[in-house]
């Protein structure tokens, strides 16, 4: 194997320093479902160290057998590979533990202290710590003070501690900057992980490749070819189990403010030098920066906000609630690339199916030589990005129709994950995340200037929808794509929504 391909394979082998990652909101949906599945998944794949251990930290009433028995059938159900494979199980579940303690109370803070050693001790390891915040986020400032005054943050040269904060990361610019100072209080800015769990999909990632490793589309990436650029999230379920965080938040914060955005930001920064944590992150600061902020008094013309039609029939949600299930938002960049060319943007929940995907509409072609009848233009070129499901891409272009004269027809030319890599092959997105953090390298998380700058062009807009400018509260029936006021939106500027990845 040539040198370069070996070191390469060694790398993507490489396992983490001996650690323990210490996880409080342990008895929560997110640990069971999503944490340490993932956690499970890696140690199958021998990606995680010898010495390595879970302690879960919560308030519930639990021993470590109990905490094991709650896993199990968490990893059972979510992980890519179940309990019952190569006796994994027992072999995993012997280094996970449970620490039961109050979150603003010292003395839990102190016993972890003591009862990281004491791992230290029988299995190895847990000088360094990676802490996963994952309780309700009005917890976040208090765990993070107690870690302070524990000492427990404190790294030195040869070992770390590491913290990854999960979303919502604040409400609004003002409380993201104050939980930045609180953390920075604390951690310093190289042992903080905030995790947008976008970042770390597969297909997500791909779109770097996408742009930077080939050298045939990048030349067309600027609004010379691109008439405008559609980013679409939407979901088919509603509000499930939710109320007290999503009527409160709504789609903006859920949503907008970080997973489509970071959408945004891969699709239009400029090609970092390196692939690296600064050089990436240093570029997506600057798109955001050039990003036109939406006035409130312009929330009218600019957004569209909807809501589900049943949603205020959901259990928990304030009576007469004007939340928002759906937005869609045109915003323009304003730098030398992307001058004039629109992004709409739109996510929604109880939608038709669950689909994220990117659309590159072309220009048309600037001169037709073929008959057209008046006023028609032939169709353009779509450059559809399917994130999931189905995850590919497909490129929409015009073939002649075979026989006499010169009639044309849109035909796609596609590429499948699934066909090219095979079914199950794609890791969940926390895995890759965990790892990455377990490893120190912070590419895809996202720092404290990027999540204020993203924040200061949501606050405006929620601003205006809270102001006299506000457009009207539109309502759509459940399973649709939204209120007929998302198409009226994109067609008054003489486009539609495209549905390259789902059926419309
Ligand atoms: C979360 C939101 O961040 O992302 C949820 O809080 C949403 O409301 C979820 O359902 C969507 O994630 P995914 O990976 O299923 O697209």
């Amino acid at each position: 194997m040539p040198e370069f391909e070996e070191a390469r394979q060694e790398e993507i082998r490489r396992v983490p320093n001996p650690c323990v990652v210490v996880i409080f909101g342990a008895s929560g949906d997110l640990t069971r479902r999503k944490l340490v599945p993932s956690l499970f998944s890696l140690f199958g794949e021998g990606l995680l160290p010898e010495q390595f251990s879970v302690v879960g930290v919560a308030r519930s009433d639990m021993d470590d057998d109990a905490f094991r028995e709650h896993l199990k059938s968490g990893v059972d159900q979510f992980s890519r590979l179940k309990s019952d494979a190569d006796n994994l199980w027992p072999r995993f579940s012997q280094r996970v533990f449970y620490h039961r303690g109050g979150y603003d109370d010292p003395q839990t803070f102190k016993s972890l202290g003591k009862r990281l050693a004491k791992i230290d001790k029988e299995i190895g390891g847990a000088c360094n710590v990676l802490f996963y915040l994952s309780t309700p986020p009005g917890l976040y400032p208090v765990i993070v003070e107690q870690l302070g005054k524990a000492e427990l943050a404190r790294q030195k040269d040869d070992y770390w501690r590491r913290i990854i904060i999960e979303k919502p990361f604040g409400r609004d610019l003002a409380s993201a900057t104050e939980l930045n100072r609180q953390v920075h209080h604390v951690f310093d800015e190289g042992q903080v992980y905030r995790i947008d769990h976008y970042l770390g999909k597969e297909t997500v990632q791909n779109l770097l490749v996408f742009r930077f490793a080939n050298a045939i589309f990048e030349p067309l990436w600027n609004r010379n070819y691109i008439d405008h650029v559609q980013i679409t999230v939407s979901e088919e379920v509603g509000l499930g189990s939710r109320a007290g965080y999503y009527d409160t938040a709504g789609i903006m914060r859920d949503m907008f403010q970080n997973h489509l955005l970071q959408l945004l930001t891969l699709v239009t920064m400029e090609p970092p030098a390196e692939f690296n944590a600064t050089a990436l992150r240093d570029e997506k600061v600057k798109v955001l920066k050039a990003v036109q902020p939406i006035k409130p008094s312009e929330v009218n013309k600019y957004t569209v906000r909807a809501q589900y039609r049943t949603y205020r029939d959901e259990p928990g949600v304030a009576v007469g609630t004007e939340t928002p299930t759906f937005a869609a938002i045109k915003l323009f960049i304003n730098n030398w690339r992307w001058r004039n060319v629109p992004f709409y943007l739109r996510s929604g929940k109880a939608l038709g199916s669950k689909v994220t995907e990117i659309n590159i509409q072309f220009r048309h072609v600037p001169h037709l030589m073929f008959p057209l009848p008046p006023e028609e233009h032939l169709p353009p070129n779509v450059l559809g990005l399917c994130l999931q499901p189905n995850e590919g891409m497909n490129l929409r272009f015009e073939t002649k129709v075979p026989g006499a004269g010169m009639r044309s027809r849109s035909v796609d030319m596609s590429f499948l994950y699934e066909q090219d890599f095979g079914k199950n092959t794609l890791p969940d997105a926390y895995e890759r995340l965990i790892l990455d953090a377990l490893h120190g390298d912070a590419a895809l998380f996202t720092r404290s200037d990027e999540i204020e700058l993203a924040w200061s062009l949501i606050d405006p807009i929620l601003e205006g929808w809270a102001g006299k400018h506000a457009p009207v509260l539109a309502f759509y029936e459940s399973g649709t794509w939204g209120p007929g006021k998302s198409d009226e939106f994109i067609q008054a500027d003489g486009r539609h929504w495209h549905y390259s990845c789902s059926e419309g």
